[in-house]
């Protein structure tokens, strides 16, 4: 899943992108998005795209947090890639029973944490990924394991700010060991429209927006075999 505290950072613009990519030619998986995010973007994207076609390359299910406990077994036999798409907010301040993201990341196998180049001031995301890495400590202490990897997002091309994030990247790095997708994704207009029917990857990409999804689409899915 992609996560994040913050809103607007492309958590759900990531989720479109990778599972048309992936649910599609030349990767032809069999995917899953959950939306778990009470705001519902992507479910109800998916209904109006249903004036459209009804012939879609992978299901949208909007959830509770208690359906995606009790449907992933059924889920697990049934797709090769369940996303989650979560509002993100973290929540473990409150009693267990009535937590969201900590059930959901103990049952995630993946975690993307998309950065975006001036969003960095607030420490919110340190916040997310010192509490992810604590969940990851305590699946290793039954045997599982989350990975955690980060990547840019909204990237611009020698812009400032850029340059800036890139250099606190690699302090979060070496201070937290955390993984980063070396391609970044860029900032396109392209992806503001995007739709839950067409795949934006072209396997013979002819501009610059089309070389950079394909090369962050391969490594994201490189991450996830
Ligand atoms: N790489 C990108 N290029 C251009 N626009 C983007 C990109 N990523 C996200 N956006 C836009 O930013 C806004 C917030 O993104 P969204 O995916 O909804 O964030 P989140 O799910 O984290 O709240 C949306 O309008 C989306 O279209
Ligand atoms: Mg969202």
């Amino acid at each position: 899943m992609f996560g994040n505290m913050k809103g607007g950072i492309g958590k759900s613009t990531a989720t479109l992108l990778s599972a048309t990519a992936l649910s599609q030619a030349p990767f032809n998986k069999k995917v899953i998005v959950l939306d778990l995010d009470r705001q519902g973007s992507l479910s109800e994207l998916r209904e109006l795209d249903k004036d459209d076609t009804n012939n879609f390359s992978y299901d949208v299910r909007a959830c509770s947090v208690e359906d995606f406990y009790s449907s992933l077994d059924e889920l697990d036999t049934k797709y090769d890639l369940i996303f989650l798409d979560t509002g993100g907010k973290l929540d473990n301040n409150l009693p267990f029973d009535k937590q969201e993201i900590t059930p959901i990341l103990l049952n995630t196998d993946v975690l993307f944490v998309p950065f975006v180049a001036g969003n960095f001031g607030t420490d919110a995301t340190l916040k997310y990924l010192e509490y992810a890495f604590k969940i990851k400590t305590l699946k290793k202490s039954k045997g599982h394991d989350l990975d955690i990897i980060g990547f840019v997002n909204m990237y611009i091309k020698n812009r400032k700010e850029d340059n800036q994030l890139n250099n606190y990247l690699n302090e979060i790095a070496s201070d937290t060991g955390l993984k980063f997708l070396v391609n970044r994704l860029g900032f396109y207009s392209a992806y503001r429209g995007a739709d839950t029917i067409k795949s934006l990857y072209k396997k013979d990409p002819s501009t610059t927006q089309e070389r950079n999804l394909k090369l962050w689409i391969n490594e994201l899915n490189k991450n996830l075999e």
